[in-house]
């Protein structure tokens, strides 16, 4: 078991990542939980797997769930459902020193903790992730949010959990595509800012995702050890630090823009092939050898994940990709900072970027 300490100014808390976390949920939650009926949100893929496991490991330690099972999928971070999600927390009588549990992948934690940082002008709240993905970016940093019609994670606040529980037994039961889409995120802390740790994942990524559990706290616990850092040094974005970890996200974004954000294309993969787009990017700019670039997609490919813009089919051409990223919140006085390489291993926010030479690149990009 690893306990990884995220120590945010006024509002510390740790990670735990370990197998079993969740079986035991009681004892790690030993003093917080001050009621019997405790609420736990998630959705119903989650609650099928996993329900079970809670109410047994509560019972246990005196206390009873009070479930909210939502639908699972990203129409779920929605006003209307964060509205019932307030107004179901209220009908607990849910107080500020309650923990309220949010047991699931990146939609429920972000719904759940947006719920908790305003209601009664913010509540506690536990972060049980159950995807890859989840462990590794989202339920660490306490970025919170929903989706509105005007685009994704427009609407939200930055609220940290009080604890955060990643239970690596989880993992087991995700679908391959998944566990690959959320070992984007992995890779991408070597890639910004640990060289290391990159020529660590080439080497045994494909042990790790094969479900070596040693390998895998190693991955999940350096990974959530390289956000803390990064969280702790620049909580709230104003830093240029925590923008690192968009690396891959605006080109992603685009490719998930144009796949209307379906399972054509998963987050994870979005940023996979983002990552790539901007090695590849990069290069064109003279900032990293083409050689290096090609590593990025190389380890992708050698795991089965797509890694090339043009297997995914798009009709669509560089400029069609550029008009989606002017949607991207990054937008900042009309210029959209990129995330790229000074070498594999040390990424840095370009603020000089010529939209024009992106679509021009994308072009040949999806010409292949
Ligand atoms: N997922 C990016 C961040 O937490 O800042």
């Amino acid at each position: 078991m690893a306990v990884i300490p995220v120590d945010v100014a006024g509002r510390p808390y740790q990670v735990v990542v370990g197998t079993g976390l969740l079986a035991d949920l009681g004892q790690h939650c030993h003093g917080r939980l001050r009621k019997r009926r405790v609420p736990v949100v998630t959705d119903a893929r989650v609650h099928a797997a996993w329900g079970g496991t809670i109410d047994t490991a509560l019972a246990a330690a005196g206390h009873e769930a009070a479930w909210r099972i939502l639908p699972a999928g990203e129409s779920t971070k929605s006003w209307d459902q964060l509205t019932a999600l307030v107004d179901w927390l209220l009908a607990e009588e849910v107080e500020r020193g309650d923990h309220i549990i949010a047991l699931g992948g990146g939609v429920i934690g972000d719904l759940t903790g947006f719920a908790a940082a305003i209601v009664k002008r913010g509540c506690q709240f536990i972060q049980l992730p159950t995807s890859l993905l989840a462990q590794v970016d989202s339920s660490v940093g306490g970025k919170t949010a929903i989706n509105t019609a005007a685009g994704k994670n427009l609407v939200g606040a930055f609220h940290q959990p009080a604890l955060v529980l990643a239970d690596l037994a989880v993992l087991d039961t995700l679908p391959r595509r998944e566990l690959l889409a959320g070992y984007a995120e992995v890779v991408k802390y070597g890639l910004l800012g640990d060289a290391e740790f990159f020529q660590w994942c080439q080497t045994n990524a494909a042990a790790m995702l094969d479900g070596d559990a040693a390998l895998r706290e190693y991955a999940v616990a350096r990974s959530v050890a390289a956000k803390a850092q990064i969280v702790k040094a620049d909580e709230r974005e104003t830093l240029g630090l925590r923008a690192l970890l968009n690396l891959g996200h605006t080109f992603g974004h685009a490719l998930e823009a144009q796949t209307g954000f379906s399972d054509r294309l998963l987050h994870g993969e979005g940023v996979a092939l983002g990552m790539v787009l901007a090695a590849r990017y990069s290069a064109r700019r003279g900032l990293i050898p083409a050689a290096d670039a090609e590593l990025v997609a190389a380890h992708f490919a050698e795991l089965g994940m797509v890694s090339e813009v043009q297997g995914l089919g798009l009709n669509c051409d560089g400029q069609t990709l550029v008009g989606h990223m002017l949607h991207d919140k990054k937008m900042d006085a009309g210029t959209l900072p990129f995330v790229l390489f000074r070498s594999i291993g040390e990424a840095f926010l370009a603020k000089d970027v010529a939209l024009d030479d992106v679509a021009a690149f994308l072009d040949g990009q999806l010409a292949g």
